[in-house]
């Protein structure tokens, strides 16, 4: 008998982790390492938040809650799917669980059966497929294109689509392209869903603050209320309130769903953090002027990094609209050789060479399930991304 499960071999660890891990080793060996394969912002949580977090300590709020969230929490979990997306959901259609990542986790663990199809926009967030794979499910990657600006096109929706189709994940602002879609593109999206009554919706709405220039984020139930009785709505307070380590993610959906996530919540780590969740209550209910500062300064590394990055003959890096990532293509440079002898055959190559001759940490594009391509998180200094980016320009200036 092997210990470890079949359903273990069937999914690989996070290649974005390995990537800022790998970072951090050759930094510690006293390595030039420049990093921007994280993916968080490099600003510390506001102190309203925290002082929120230690109030709760101090007032003993430090026990077990509720499975899936205080109702503090999930009162202001309400009023924000009210105020930012005109979404009406009561605190019994609302679960809270350790980060978006448990969230999503949770609904696939809930609903997949052995066989059952999940169609994934590729570029993905790296977890996704290996979420499904790991609930029994089968992923069904459908490339969004650099031509098309990493977006699905609605007839590339309809045609992923089985009668096997369980979820179609919807995520906007994307990582890894930034890639927001519009009230129309996404129309053309829910229109096709309005016509497959069986597929259920799973949005990763993470990057919903972090956009720019008049971009306007909607959301799958919002631009299609046909859809809100079969659409798990899923956010979080990591990206744009920069609590990543506080670990809070949430979503709102159909009664039978949250209660069925948690049941497996129950089963498994319990609620979360209570110190965590009294500070998402200030971070959803206190005052957001701090998202404004912050995307000024996301928006300014995000152009900047574009120019520096289309300058380079054989790049071609589209402007995303959110997010604090740029997937730029390399497909002008693949098979040419590096200054250290390394011939360019595709973008783990390319990304490993980068690394090893100019220190600069980069996620390549195949971990995202669309090649070839790189990664660039943009939540880094403005002297580090300069400083990184003449970096590629050298490392490419120099490929023959
Ligand atoms: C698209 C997307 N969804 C979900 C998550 C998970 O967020 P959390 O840190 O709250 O688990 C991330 C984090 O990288 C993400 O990029």
């Amino acid at each position: 008998m092997a210990f470890l499960s079949d359903t273990l071999s069937r999914v690989k660890p996070s290649p974005t982790i390995a990537v800022s891990n790998l970072a951090a080793e050759l930094k510690a060996q006293g390595k030039d390492v420049i990093g921007l394969g994280a993916g968080e912002p490099d600003f510390d949580t506001p102190d309203h938040i925290k002082a929120a977090g230690i109030a709760a300590i101090q007032a003993g709020k430090t026990k077990y809650t509720a499975v899936d969230g205080i109702p503090e929490l999930k009162q202001a979990i309400c009023a924000k799917f009210k105020r930012d997306n005109g979404l009406d959901y009561t605190p019994d259609q609302v679960s809270v669980g350790t980060g978006g990542k448990q969230i999503l986790y949770n609904a696939l663990m809930a609903t997949l059966n052995p066989g059952e199809e999940v169609v994934i926009p590729a570029p993905y967030w790296v977890s996704y497929p290996d979420m499904v794979l790991l609930a029994g499910g089968v992923p069904v990657a459908v490339e969004a294109t650099l031509e098309n600006e990493f977006k699905l096109t609605p007839d590339q929706l309809e045609a992923a689509i089985t009668p096997k189709t369980k979820w179609f994940i919807f995520n906007s602002p994307s990582n890894p392209t930034g890639a927001g879609y519009s009230r129309a593109e996404l129309k053309g999206l829910t229109d096709v869903l309005m016509r497959h009554p069986h597929v259920w919706v799973m949005t990763d709405d993470m990057y919903e603050h972090l956009a720019y220039d008049d971009f306007e984020f909607c959301t799958p139930a919002e631009v299609e209320p046909g859809l809100y009785e079969r659409t798990l709505t899923c956010n979080g307070v990591s990206k744009a309130y920069a609590m990543t380590g506080w670990r809070i993610g949430y979503a709102a959906g159909p009664r039978e769903l949250i209660g069925a996530m948690r049941k497996i919540q129950s089963q498994s780590t319990s609620n979360p953090s209570s110190i965590s969740q009294w500070a998402a209550v200030e971070a959803l209910n206190g005052p957001h002027d701090f998202i404004a500062r912050n995307n000024a300064t996301f928006k300014r590394r995000r152009d900047l990094v574009v120019s520096m990055l289309s300058e380079i003959d054989g790049i071609t890096c589209p402007t995303p609209e959110g997010a604090f990532y740029v997937y730029p293509s390399i497909a002008g440079l693949i098979g040419k050789t590096s200054a250290g002898g390394v011939k360019i055959d595709n973008d783990e190559i390319f990304a490993k060479a980068l690394l090893e001759e100019k220190g600069v940490a980069v996620v390549f594009g195949a971990a995202f399930g669309l090649s070839p391509c790189f990664r660039v998180s943009y939540a880094t200094s403005d002297e580090a991304l300069k400083e990184a980016c003449t970096r590629i320009q050298d490392f490419c200036a120099a490929l023959t």
